[in-house]
């Protein structure tokens, strides 16, 4: 098992060993009153939205390991001089903040990096966010997000790497190479945090923070593997989800918490607790009161308390009355103070104010943006080859209330304080054709029907006041007749960044407002017309599937989504990413996920289409898919043996080859189904992917290997992880539909 920060075991001039570590750690500890090492398990709010004393008394009086949703660094260095200065222990802060996708360059959502399946993509785009954010003085962002949704009305959907394990897996591991860099501490990184754990991503109905009720064959097959993935990649931190998991909260939930996370997996680093976590043990029916949550909560391996001062009211009245021994907040302030160490706070506490201007605008960090966003986007349609756009078109209309809007192509979860400087799409289309007329028109405003909380706390571009229903019809029609005029129209719909994120669940997944509307009006015209979405989830848009001929999914594209979409538009590159979630046909269909369990067998049985008689639940877009500028095939399916024993590998190739005439990527997708067995497996489950970029009329050989790990799983019926000696289909394609099929006999 590796060691929290990889595999730094040995000691180098710079790095320090784990036993240096661990030595360090237990000096401090012996120096330590009962309230510093409290102090040390309380992360505090420093926003002014905040209730309580001010920040700087606290941690004055060593009430705080560490300080949250501040982003200043000038601040970060006056607070860090109060703690390393004033404060009983002078052991230094951890400045910890939400950086999603980007600090100052903002990349793709998650789910559109996702989207790249591609994941070097997302650990260069968190490696940039990591320098950034450093530079700013910050130490420890709360990502990546790991939840596995299923559901595409819950709005968090847009945080995370979308419906599959094994893609989460993948981007899990990334992600926290990204952010941590090659050990943990190394010079421009940041401590990384796998949240939130676990199961969130399945809340009843879709409803964000509901309960979630998930059986452990289910959490251990499906919504652990991401964080497996990043503890094995050495994450640092982890923090627990809100919500009740089967009746008890993930934050004091000792299964999820010590026996999965610590005992099973060997987890070193430490666990915070969501925003007010704690504290809502109580509200939650679990614990009596604030007392029993702080000790429900550290009984169960919570370490860090974000924001609640739950366990700075409550902890040291449960260790002098012997409720909890100093053995028990010791444990917990260990991993803390460890990861202080090993990101060398001690030596340099301070961030140097004068460099960050420099770092925020390096000119390599705006070009991995642009090169994630044109990898993330999807194409959805292409009718009569209408893209890629000709760039001799001399007369065009802009149109959507997106299509010029910053916060929505930067996306929801923008950095605490941040504000918007994208390259919108109407600017990266006039960038892109200087000469050309590009008119733009938004048609009518879309908001959400009931405002979020978030939007009190953070700036936003809808909190203007509305619309009335006389201007939203004046826009609409202004929209139509600026189409009227151009030779070809670019419709850019979707969603505002506030309508996916947290607090941001939906019951419809239709376009918001007024947009199909004028979808429609506009394609009846009669001109070409070409829809690209900016959105944070997939969206039930099926007139569009069978009326606009071209569509692009950007998703929320970041800083220069708008030169990435003209880059595709107009052919500079070819869009070669696929879905990383299926979109539904309707809002009512979720959760609608491919590796389902089957009753009746698609092929042939009645009972298998009428699953409901109101249309089919088969989705608009499958998982995995997405087109391309050029065609490929996909042949010669090969596996290495066609029987192979419990606990080998066997190797599995096939031939790609780019027929069209143009240079393009392909995802290569491999997919398994075991036939029978212990218990009822998956009709399909995503085993081994690989992006290639081919030449026309170039052909590679991709190769996969199955072993235990991919042919294994956790049983039901046995309680335990096996590896059934059983028969599988294997089919390797373009998505989760594909139809080259071969099998594989697992023997003993
Ligand atoms: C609440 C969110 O659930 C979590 O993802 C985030 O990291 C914290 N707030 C801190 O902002």
């Amino acid at each position: 098992m590796d060691q929290v920060g990889g595999t730094n075991t040995e000691a180098t001039p710079s790095v320090p060993s784990e036993a240096e570590v661990a030595a360090r750690v237990e000096s401090l500890i012996g120096q330590m009153s009962l309230e510093e090492k409290i102090g040390q398990l309380a992360q505090i709010g420093g926003a002014s939205f905040v209730p309580g004393p001010k920040p700087e008394d606290v941690i004055r009086k060593g009430g705080a390991g560490s300080v949250l949703w501040v982003n200043d660094t000038q601040k970060f260095n006056a607070l860090q001089k109060i703690a390393v200065e004033e404060s009983p222990s002078k052991i230094p802060l951890l400045f910890a903040l939400d950086v999603i996708h980007g600090y100052r360059t903002i990349f793709p959502v998650p789910l559109a990096m996702a989207s790249s399946w591609d994941p070097s993509v997302a650990e260069r785009a968190q490696a940039v966010a990591a320098r950034e954010a450093r530079a700013a003085g910050l130490h420890w962002t709360f990502g990546p997000m790991l939840d596995i949704a299923r559901d595409a009305r819950w709005g968090r959907i847009v945080e995370g790497s979308g419906e599959d394990p094994f893609l989460g897996a993948a981007m899990a591991a990334a992600q926290v190479r990204g952010f941590q860099g090659p050990y943990l501490g190394a010079p421009e990184h940041v401590v990384a945090c796998a949240k939130h754990f676990a199961g969130y991503g399945a809340a009843d109905g879709g409803r964000d923070y509901d309960p979630v009720y998930l059986p452990e064959g289910r959490l251990r097959n499906v919504y652990f593997p991401p964080f497996e993935a990043a503890v094995k990649a050495g994450v640092g931190t982890f923090m627990s989800a809100y919500m009740d998991l089967n009746d008890v909260p993930a934050s004091g939930n000792r299964f999820l918490l010590h026996d999965i996370l610590r005992t099973e997996w060997g987890f070193k680093g430490f666990v915070v607790s969501d925003a007010f976590a704690v504290a809502n043990l109580v509200i939650q029916g679990f614990a009596r009161d604030g007392r029993d949550a702080a000790f429900r909560a550290l009984s169960a391996g919570l370490d860090m308390d974000m924001a609640s001062n739950t366990y700075l009211e409550h902890l040291a009245g449960l260790v002098e009355d012997g409720t909890l021994q100093m053995a028990d907040i010791d444990a917990a302030v260990r991993p803390i103070l460890a990861i202080k160490i090993r990101m060398g706070l001690f030596e340099q506490p301070y961030t140097d104010e004068a460099k960050l201007a420099e770092v925020l605008a390096l000119p390599e960090h705006r070009k991995e943006a642009r090169l994630a966003a044109q990898r993330s986007m999807v194409l959805l349609r292409n009718e009569g080859r209408l893209l890629p756009l000709a760039k001799s078109l001399k007369h065009m209309a802009v149109i959507g209330p997106l299509a010029d809007s910053k916060e929505a192509t930067e996306g929801s979860w923008m950095v605490f304080g941040h504000t918007p400087a994208a390259v919108t799409i109407l600017e990266g289309i006039r960038a892109k054709l200087p000469d050309a007329r590009v008119e733009y028109a938004p048609g009518p405003e879309i908001r959400r029907d009931i405002a979020s909380w978030f939007e009190s706390v953070m700036p936003s571009e809808v909190r203007k006041s509305p619309q009335t229903a006389e201007q939203a019809e004046a826009a609409f029609q202004t929209a139509v007749i600026t189409a009227q005029s151009a030779e070809l129209v670019v419709m850019v719909l979707g969603e505002n960044a506030d309508m996916a994120g947290e607090a941001a669940s939906r019951a419809s997944l239709d376009l918001p407002g007024r947009q199909e509307e004028l979808l429609k009006a506009i394609v009846a015209l009669g001109k070409p017309v070409v829809l690209v979405l900016l959105n944070g989830r997939p969206l039930s848009i099926n007139w569009a599937a069978e009326n606009v001929p071209a569509i692009l999914e950007a998703w929320e594209p970041g800083t220069e989504g708008g030169h990435a979409v003209a880059d595709i538009l107009f052919g500079d590159v070819n869009p070669g990413g696929k879905l990383p979630v299926a979109f539904p046909r309707k809002g009512s269909h979720a959760p609608l996920y491919y590796a389902r369990n089957l009753t009746h067998s698609p092929e042939g049985s009645p009972m298998y289409n009428p699953r409901y008689w109101d249309g089919l639940p088969m989705p608009l877009y499958p998982f995995g898919f997405g087109l391309s500028y050029t065609t490929f095939s996909i042949a010669n399916l090969k596996v290495s043996t066609p029987q192979v024993k419990v606990g080998s590998s066997v190797a599995v190739t096939a031939d790609v080859t780019n027929t069209g005439s143009v240079l393009g990527d392909e995802v290569v997708q491999l997919y398994i189904h075991q036939k029978a067995g212990s218990d009822s497996r998956p009709m399909r489950e995503l085993k081994g992917f690989e992006r290639l970029t081919l030449q026309p009329g170039e052909r590679k050989t991709v190769n996969f290997q199955l072993g235990p790990a991919e042919l294994g799983y956790w049983s039901t019926n046995a309680g335990k992880w096996v590896q059934d000696a059983e028969a599988f289909d294997i089919w390797v394609g373009a998505d989760s539909l594909a139809t080259l099929h071969t099998d594989l006999a697992v023997i003993r």
